[in-house]
């Protein structure tokens, strides 16, 4: 990299490109490059804002994360406050609001409704001033909400600056919300880390966005909908709720999608037509449609009540709710031990499918629902998949309380109940429900990658007792898959190719894939960095705990882990059968700083070796040559540098001390 080049118009290209992928993310939903592509400019972006800390401004897309952990959210106040609209369900309703609306207005104007989606999330209010994101605050009670400004920061679908003509002052509101998509995988990530999933989207993009973490926040992927605005100050405002949401647009925010409408009875129809045929499509959970008219004079001539606008309404769509009865309940065991109650229901059909079981996720909330067998209950499966009971409509006449069991359904064990942890959990490192689970948990895509270890697989081969634990996977041979009806000859060997291609999958893959509690994929990441296999069956609790990012919760899980007799075995059983878990290459990300990089050392170094020094240039994804070019990014002088020093400043080559090469290297 010539030195002498100036690294502006590249670091702005960059910018200006990661921008852009944003935009095409979360407001255009039409990505154009892999994560892996956005990763790799964040990265050059990173590396040259490290290498010419002045030309970092906090607008930048690096600097979306590193405000630090808050510990609490400080009370925002609304300028104007943020309040919610009247509800519809009926027709009539509706047609009974647009009367209301025609009184209102002067005879013979009409007015245009604006039809928008009504998306299930949680409100925030983000002001701009000069273009720039200032504050966040979420809705709270309406008149106070709390600052996530720091959170907000991290959310990508967040501009940190306006593009076009922001007026000088703009709070924005919207909604903050996630995609189905993203809800599972995030609620996958919780279960597989042993902690409670999420009840629904809406929970879930709640809890992110007050996260402590700003981190946790950004790999959320929450996306964001302008819906209204608070203030628009110093810029021409706009005339209706159209061009707002227009205008949002062109200033790189996010906004709703709408439709006009001419009279109410378009609106109804509109509201049918979106059930059916958009809704399931969007991806996200949507609980209505917010009806609005169009023009802001004719808002304003129709002003509020105490509580909501007349010009609004939010037509909701019939409760996706059922009401059914708990016949009985059953209790499942994961692959943590942990036992779930599951209620056994009436079959009942509900929003476009039966449901004969629903979760209860776990005592505390069988005990917060006050439910017990026999009770009439009422369901709902909102936009996500798994139903649940909103609350005991009708109690039992002789209700039967769902207590905990003492022993575990699978294998007979007694129960614990640990403190703090709402779960009860079996404890038996053999118990057949948890080990189906954890062997499907080890296959799974993420951990090994075993595609042909699924669920009917694992049963038949814990049911035969031909894997008793994770390691007896790689003793498995030919004859004995033939030997199980779902195995036919080319199966069998596509089985044991993937389980023969898996002994490679590296350390961080298989700590995740052992199922330790509270180590998910991240955790696994970082301990993987730190440790190879053979100092992770010595290490303890203190050692754990120095990796960053792991707090003593963790770092007792992965000590009673490693020290334990029967993990150490494990472990142990796995490098016998040649799974060899070796570290995985360091990430790019934090790894390869000098990809691409040319260093040249010359005179005599104090620290290190200049072997040493080399190697720690190549372990960041550099290359060490002997001669200075104008391709050279540094060259590091020790003392009495002689003839390559010389050649360095007459190419404009930028020179190191070893002291500076020491900072870079950290
Ligand atoms: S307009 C005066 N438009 O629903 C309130 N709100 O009860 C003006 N919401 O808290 C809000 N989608 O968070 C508006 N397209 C949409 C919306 C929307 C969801 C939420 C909003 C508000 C609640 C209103």
């Amino acid at each position: 990299m010539p030195a002498q080049k100036s690294p502006k118009p590249e670091a702005e290209a960059l910018r200006a490109e990661i921008r852009e992928h944003d935009r095409r993310y979360y407001l255009l939903d039409d990505p154009s490059v892999s994560d892996a592509e956005y990763d790799r400019l964040m990265r050059r972006l990173q590396e040259l804002e490290a290498e010419h800390p002045e030309l970092v401004s906090n607008d930048s897309p690096t600097r979306r994360v590193g405000g630090g952990i808050s510990s609490d959210f400080k009370p925002a106040r609304h300028a104007a406050p943020m309040l919610s609209l009247d509800n519809a369900f009926e027709e009539a309703e509706l047609r009974a609001w647009d009367e209301r609306v025609r009184k209102n207005l002067p005879p013979g104007e009409s007015p245009l409704y604006l039809v928008e989606p009504k998306i299930d999330g949680l409100s925030c209010a983000l002001t701009y001033e000069h273009g720039l994101l200032v504050r966040a605050a979420t809705r709270g009670d309406g008149a106070t909400g709390e600052d996530v400004t720091a959170n907000a920061r991290a959310m990508r679908a967040v501009p940190l600056r306006l593009s076009g003509r922001p007026p000088r002052r703009l709070e924005v509101r919207g909604e903050v919300y996630m995609s189905l998509a993203d809800f599972e995988k995030v609620n996958g990530d919780e279960a597989r880390a042993g902690r409670q999933p999420f009840v629904n989207p809406r929970n879930c993009a709640a809890g992110s966005l007050r996260q402590k973490d700003p981190a946790v926040t950004a790999a959320r992927r929450l996306r964001f909908a302008a819906h209204s605005y608070g203030a628009w100050e110093g810029g021409a405002e706009p005339e209706s709720q159209s061009s707002f949401l227009a205008l949002c647009r062109e200033m790189g925010l996010p906004s709703n999608r709408f439709e006009r409408c001419a009279d109410i009875d378009a609106v109804a129809a509109y509201h049918r037509r979106f059930q059916e045929s958009a809704m399931p499509k969007l991806g996200f959970a949507v609980d209505g449609l917010v009806i609005k008219v169009d023009s802001f004079a004719q808002q304003r001539r129709l002003g509020f009540t105490a509580k909501s606008p007349r010009w609004g309404l939010a037509f909701k769509y019939p409760a996706r709710q059922a009401a059914s009865m708990v016949r009985g309940v059953e209790f499942s065991v994961g692959r943590t031990g942990a036992v779930t109650p599951v209620a056994k229901l009436e079959p009942v059909f509900c929003a476009g499918v039966t449901i004969s079981s629903v979760t209860l996720h776990n005592f505390d909330e069988v005990a917060r629902l006050g439910l017990r067998v026999g009770d009439r209950v009422l369901i709902e499966r909102a936009g996500e998949v798994i139903p649940k009971v909103v609350k005991v409509v009708e109690r039992g006449r002789d209700g039967r309380d769902i207590v905990p069991p003492r022993k575990c359904p699978a294998c007979g064990s007694p129960l614990m109940k640990e403190e703090d942890f709402v779960a009860y959990r079996c404890d038996n490192p053999s118990c057949p429900a948890q080990l189906r689970r954890t062997l499907e948990h080890f296959a799974s895509r993420r951990a090994m990658d075993i595609a042909g270890l699924g669920e009917s697989a694992v049963d038949q081969l814990v049911a035969r007792g031909l894997v008793k634990d994770v390691s007896d996977i790689y003793k498995l041979t030919r004859e004995q898959l033939l030997d199980l009806e779902l195995f036919a000859d080319k199966k069998a060997e596509n089985l044991l190719a993937q389980i023969e291609a898996s002994k490679a999958k590296p350390l961080d893959r298989a700590l995740y894939a052992l199922g330790i509690r509270h180590v998910g994929e991240k955790t696994a990441e970082a301990v993987a960095e730190r440790f190879d296999v053979k100092a992770l069956l010595s290490a303890g609790e203190t050692d754990f705990q120095a990796v960053p990012d792991v707090g003593p919760v963790v770092a007792k899980s992965l000590s009673d882990f490693f020290a334990s007799t029967a993990g150490k075995k494990l472990v142990r059983r796995l490098l016998d059968a040649g799974v060899k878990m070796p570290k995985p290459e360091r990430r790019a990300a934090a790894g390869a700083p000098f990809k691409g990089m040319t260093f040249v050392f010359t005179g005599e170094l104090t620290s290190l070796t200049r072997e040493q020094a080399e190697e720690l240039v190549k372990a960041r994804g550099g290359k060490a040559s002997g001669s200075v070019s104008a391709k050279t990014a540094y060259v590091v002088a020790g003392a009495e540098a002689g003839s390559k020093l010389k050649k360095a400043k007459e190419l404009g080559v930028k020179v190191l001390t070893e002291e500076e090469f020491q900072k870079l290297i950290q």
